[in-house]
């Protein structure tokens, strides 16, 4: 159906239009140019710490409520006099995430456990009820001062909400680890389709109270419980009728490159962008918007027992190799129930900046690698340009950058020189030898930009 609107001279069409291309790249600009953002895990889980009835957990111990099978009335009650933020928290997490080279935070609004971080009017279990402040208005404040864009993670998963089903979702419930107890139904009395209204409402409350939401990051589903099941084709609809620029993920549907590599399934009507978790796709994903997101050390959320601990030459090596097969990088911070940042979480964050600082120009706004695979390190592209980040270095100094067919000239000089000197580049039949300048190493990844006059 087409209304076409005479007073204006625009055509609004009945329906929602479908996206042109060109109007989708100027919405993702911003975003495929920034390559790098931090995560946030935060909640009433921080303040368990990876341990319950003293029995420690691994892996990711936002998600100890269901490790230990504890229901949701005893979890809000035990954790909740833990759970004491502490003023200007939020200004640490923004600041750091500047310090880092970041151009996007995403924070948990709402994880698993269901504990909203936001004013929720529709529950008792968020942080107006428990602390007396809205954590989520802090933080977006906060991060908009620090001229940071602001994503929100949102799990449709909720431990606490008593319509949420317990079987027979393909999801994780706590009360799952009660199923023998005889005579025990955890699901009489529930209804999904009372928890899916709940949830759309909260999704509204938190697109329409606090100003421009840069992300949202649903999290998550299965083969049983995806779109239809969330209303999920309705949900993101009203969620772009209100915030016209957001980007959202495609976890309302089951995508199995959240666990493995099948990453060729991809359906921009479920998101625009998929996520691979923990781990970089050997090639990318070529065609398709895509951000790895990763821990720093084994989990999400804070633990007082994973030391785990990446290292800056992880993150550094990590950041190029994400950009070179055109990917963005989601590192996560866990910070502790007061919202402090550990120290080793700063300390490693800094040291990521230090080379942002140096380097993030072969990082930002760049493309993936246009020449293939080179065994010395990564390449990045701009217009014009060839970064190549070095991680080994040759002893002779000289690599090949396999440009075919080679170009008509090539200059080139070490990134971050201050005597800015040009480095030799021979340009032979299978490409062109650059000779890197010695002295000029840097400890995680070295970086010369080629310059190719003509080339884009
Ligand atoms: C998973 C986990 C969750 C974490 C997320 C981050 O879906 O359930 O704990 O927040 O991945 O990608």
């Amino acid at each position: 159906m087409l209304v076409v609107g005479a007073m204006c001279g625009c055509v609004t069409v009945g329906l929602a239009r479908a996206e042109t291309v060109a109007e989708r790249d100027a919405r993702m600009a911003w975003w495929r140019d920034a390559r790098l953002g931090m995560f946030v895990h935060w909640g009433l889980y921080s303040a368990a710490e990876g341990v319950w009835d003293g029995k420690t957990y691994q892996g990711g111990v936002e998600w100890v409520q269901h490790y230990a099978g504890v229901p949701a009335e005893v979890y809000a009650a035990r954790l909740r006099p833990w759970f004491k933020p502490k003023k200007g928290f939020a200004r640490e997490w923004a600041r750091l995430a500047k310090s880092m080279g970041a151009e996007y935070v995403v924070f948990t609004g709402k994880h698993h456990e269901g504990f909203a971080l936001w004013d929720s009017k529709l529950t008792d279990f968020d942080a107006k009820d428990f602390v007396g402040r809205d954590l989520f208005k802090e933080i977006v404040s906060a991060l908009r001062a620090e001229g940071l864009r602001v994503g929100v993670y949102f799990s449709m998963i909720d431990w606490h909400h008593p319509d949420f089903p317990v079987k027979n979702t393909g999801l994780p419930h706590p009360l799952q680890k009660h199923l023998d107890r005889p005579g025990f139904d955890p699901d009489a009395g529930r209804q999904m389709d009372r928890y899916v209204d709940y949830m759309h409402r909260q999704a509204e409350e938190i697109t329409t109270r606090y100003g421009r939401l840069d992300i949202l990051w649903w999290d998550y589903s299965s083969k049983e419980t995806q779109g239809p099941a969330w209303r999920a084709d309705e949900l993101m609809a009203a969620v772009r009728q209100r915030q016209p620029g957001i980007i959202m993920n495609n976890r309302l549907y089951f995508s199995p490159n959240v666990e493995g590599d099948n990453l060729g399934i991809f359906d921009v009507r479920h998101g625009d962008f998929t996520t691979p978790e923990q781990h970089i796709p050997a090639t990318g994903v070529p065609g398709v918007d895509w951000e790895a997101c990763m821990t720093l050390n084994g989990t999400w959320g804070w633990s007082q027992h994973d030391f785990s601990w990446k290292s800056a030459a992880d993150l550094v090596r990590n950041t190029v190799d994400i950009a070179s097969k055109g990917g963005n990088y989601l590192i996560n911070a866990g910070p502790l129930a007061d919202g402090t940042l550990p120290e080793t979480i700063q300390v490693r964050f800094r040291e990521l900046g230090e080379w942002m600082k140096v380097y993030g120009e072969s990082v930002r706004g760049t493309t993936a690698n246009p020449v293939g695979a080179v065994p010395w390190g990564r390449i990045t592209a701009k217009p014009g340009k060839l970064y190549l980040h070095v991680i080994d270095w040759p002893k002779d100094h000289r690599i090949l950058v396999p440009i075919q067919p080679p170009p008509a000239q090539a200059t080139g000089r070490m990134l971050g020189d201050p005597e800015n000197q040009s480095i030799a580049c021979d340009i032979q039949a299978n490409g062109v030898v650059v000779t890197l300048r010695p002295g000029r190493q840097n400890p995680y990844v070295s970086v010369a930009v080629l310059e190719l006059p003509g080339r884009n």
